[in-house]
């Protein structure tokens, strides 16, 4: 017998996807070309020189992929909406066929008994906009609002969970300051507008949802303790600039309605004005957790992490170092069920009242599985680490944090952005030759954990 995660009977589980790691037919449906689309035709961008063209093409195989989360049990799906097929130059008018292939995908979920949770960016921004300025425009800030309006009007009555942002932190310090993302602009600490733009971008998309008569709007939003390598001063002062960017610099914002102090000047605009907008109440709050991050000053030595790599020749003044004494994934990410508990302690430490109910809203593993000569893919660490990470989640529970849910990712493998298809974090195998699906070990675990319920 099994001894699964105890969580509360009305505890929501769910699984993760983005629309540009999974969907394909980049060019089919209407579809206007992204900003990953430009940064997987970049030489040397993306490992192997893999794009996301094909990916699972779930954008053909979503019926398929929804019968396996009907197999799975599972209560939400979280997906991505691609901006460049709902406005494939980034404004005006919508694209019906773009629509129409959320609307199916959102009836098939319906009819699955499954609840449709929708990202609108998840980092595949329009060329179009890019060319106007991208995230250093407060143009694109209105822009997002607009597409928000468009999607809620077509599929408001039928989503159940609203998510205008995935992780701004990433696509601020992958996409800008280091340039590891698209669009691959490497500025520093020149891109603290970036931080703005997002954030009144997620505000002005809240009141455009709110404007459609939609509700159950929040954010993921990536979080991550960050510890200090040494009790030196300089290490420990490293960890707090390091965890006030990754933590509070976003999250600050939108559950206080202040920026994090000394980091309003560099925002442009109106910024007091524009915080009363970021800061509009939400109904729900999402954590997406990977790894706590050790600390370092620059010049420290230690091993870098993955996570990060490069801070320190972009000028950033702090040093992400390898966390000593953990498992780590394939991925090489350190495996901390405990940060996560850590972590969801410390939001409600620092809102208190003001934090909304929590979601997990990512996390998730790389391990790189492959198909057994007897057709299964044995990964018991991925169920190992959902099990611990469940258990963390129930930790925080019990100490008095309101988390409502929980969703891995993710289902399928999918296109791991610049590290295209060598990392793995699906809980279904994907053959990229053939498309073949082939639900891991982890995937019978979590169908038998649900069935438990
Ligand atoms: C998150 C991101 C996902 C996925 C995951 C694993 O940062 O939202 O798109 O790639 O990490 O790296």
């Amino acid at each position: 017998m099994t001894d699964f995660p105890v969580l509360p009977a009305d505890f929501t589980y769910g699984v993760a996807t983005a629309a540009y790691q999974v969907e394909g037919a980049v060019d089919e449906g209407g579809r206007g070309r992204s900003i990953w689309d430009t940064f997987c035709a970049e030489p040397g961008r993306i490992r192997n020189g893999d794009t996301a063209a094909v990916a699972c093409d779930h954008y053909h195989r979503h019926a398929e992929d929804v019968g396996l989360m009907a197999q799975l049990g599972v209560d939400v799906y979280r997906f991505s909406v691609a901006w460049p097929r709902i406005q494939p130059d980034g404004s005006g008018p919508a694209n019906a066929e773009g629509l129409d292939f959320y609307d199916r995908l959102v009836d098939e979920l319906l009819a699955a008994g499954i609840t449709p949770a929708a990202t609108l960016y998840h980092w595949d921004l329009p060329q179009a906009l890019q060319d106007a300025g991208g995230w250093l425009s407060r143009d694109t800030s209105h822009r997002l609002a607009e597409y928000a309006d468009l999607v809620a009007r077509r599929l408001g009555d039928r989503v159940g969970l609203w998510m205008p942002l995935n992780e701004p932190v990433v696509v601020t310090m992958f996409g800008h300051a280091l340039g590891t993302h698209a669009p691959g602009l490497a500025l520093g600490f020149d891109a603290l507008p970036v931080v703005h733009h997002l954030l009144l971008g997620h505000g002005l998309a809240v009141e455009a949802l709110r404007g459609a008569g939609v509700d159950r709007i929040g954010i993921a939003s990536n979080h991550q303790p960050a510890w200090a390598a040494s009790a030196d001063p300089a290490d420990r002062d490293a960890a707090d600039l390091l965890g006030t960017l990754t933590n509070w610099l976003f999250a600050d914002p939108v559950l206080r309605g202040a920026y994090p102090e000394g980091f309003a000047d560099a925002m442009p605009g109106p910024v007091a004005e524009d915080l009363a907008v970021i800061s509009a109440p939400l109904d729900w709050y999402g954590v997406n957790y990977y790894q706590p991050v050790l600390v370092g000053a620059p010049g420290r030595g230690g091993a870098g992490s993955p996570a990060l790599e490069g801070a320190v020749a972009a000028g950033l003044p702090f040093e992400p170092m390898q966390i000593p004494d953990v498992p780590t994934t394939d991925f090489g990410w350190a495996i901390v069920p405990d940060g996560l508990r850590e972590m969801l302690v410390a939001l409600r430490d620092r809102y208190g009242d003001a934090l909304p109910p929590l979601y997990v809203t990512e996390s998730g593993c790389s391990f790189h599985d492959v198909v057994g000569a007897d057709g299964r893919v044995a990964d018991q660490a991925r169920i190992d680490y959902h099990d611990a990470h469940l258990r963390a989640v129930a930790d925080a529970i019990a100490a008095g944090v309101d988390v409502r849910g929980y969703f891995a990712w993710s289902l399928l493998d999918n296109f791991e952005w610049a590290e295209g298809y060598a990392e793995r974090f699906g809980l279904v195998h994907v053959d990229y030759d053939t498309l073949a699906r082939t639900p891991k070990e982890s995937f019978h675990w979590f169908r038998r954990l649900l069935a438990a319920r």
